[in-house]
């Protein structure tokens, strides 16, 4: 059987009928070697520091737009990835309903995707690989791949996302379409911090966060929103975890 998830991962560009078939295939992740997955061929990939320096003559929301779209991009590939690597990890009984909710999530990143390269043009600027090596991180690790993708990556976006607004430059055609892409990233923070808590069984869910974040080097270096982290079903532990994770 071909492992088509796979098949994605190598892909550079993804289409509409791509995801769709990956949602409708069975997940064989039985083969070992899972490649970590390819950016588009047009994206160039530089440090850091090298690319604050390449872009800062471009304007600040242009430059938010495109980070945006790599965003969009890593996440859709991340969540394939961490289906198609890790779902035999998952307890039988819960395998459906994790490759159902983690598909409709890289589903609605492609969405995102699609949506925000209207307004840019990916691989006009280049780009960091700050999240893919996040996933490398994590490759061996399913509590530590849903704690980074979805508490963490997934989770500042939710709770900076609003923030982005004010540099957009009262851009509305712009400010429109990262609201709604902000809105939809709580329902995915909220559906990784279920799986991260399924997955804990018996472990206190808030230590083996700790414990992985430290293991990982991961610092927090943003503020958390606490009313929206509590909209999403973070409970009173988890906000004192959160804020005193450092
Ligand atoms: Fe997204
Ligand atoms: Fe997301």
């Amino acid at each position: 059987m071909i492992n088509f998830g796979k098949v994605l991962l190598r892909k550079s560009q993804i289409s509409l009928d791509d995801i769709r078939k990956f949602m409708s295939l069975p997940i064989d992740s039985t083969d070992e070697d899972i490649p970590i997955y390819s950016y588009d061929e047009n994206v160039k990939i530089m440090s850091t520091y090298d690319l604050e320096q390449s872009i800062k003559h471009i304007p600040i929301k242009d430059q938010v737009i495109h980070s945006i779209a790599h965003i969009e991009y890593n996440a859709m590939k991340s969540y394939i990835d961490t289906l198609v690597r890790f779902i035999n990890q998952v307890p039988a009984q819960f395998q459906k309903e994790f490759k159902e909710e983690l598909g409709q999530i890289a589903y609605e990143e492609f969405c995102h995707f699609e949506l925000i390269t209207q307004l840019c043009k990916y691989g006009s600027q280049p780009v960091h690989n700050n999240l893919q090596k996040r996933m490398i991180l994590t490759m061996d690790s399913l509590l530590g791949r849903i704690a980074v993708l979805s508490i963490v990556n997934e989770g500042r976006g939710m709770d900076t996302g609003l923030n982005l607004i004010q540099k957009l430059d009262g851009d509305n055609k712009y400010e429109k379409v990262i609201k709604k892409i902000v809105q939809e990233e709580s329902n995915h923070v909220r559906i990784g911090l279920k799986w991260f808590e399924l997955l804990c069984k018996d472990q206190n869910p808030q230590e083996n966060f700790i414990t992985l974040m430290n293991n990982y080097q991961i610092p927090k270096n943003w503020k958390i929103n606490v009313q929206k982290r509590k909209q999403v079903g973070f409970s009173d532990e988890w906000i004192k975890c959160l804020q005193n994770w450092s």
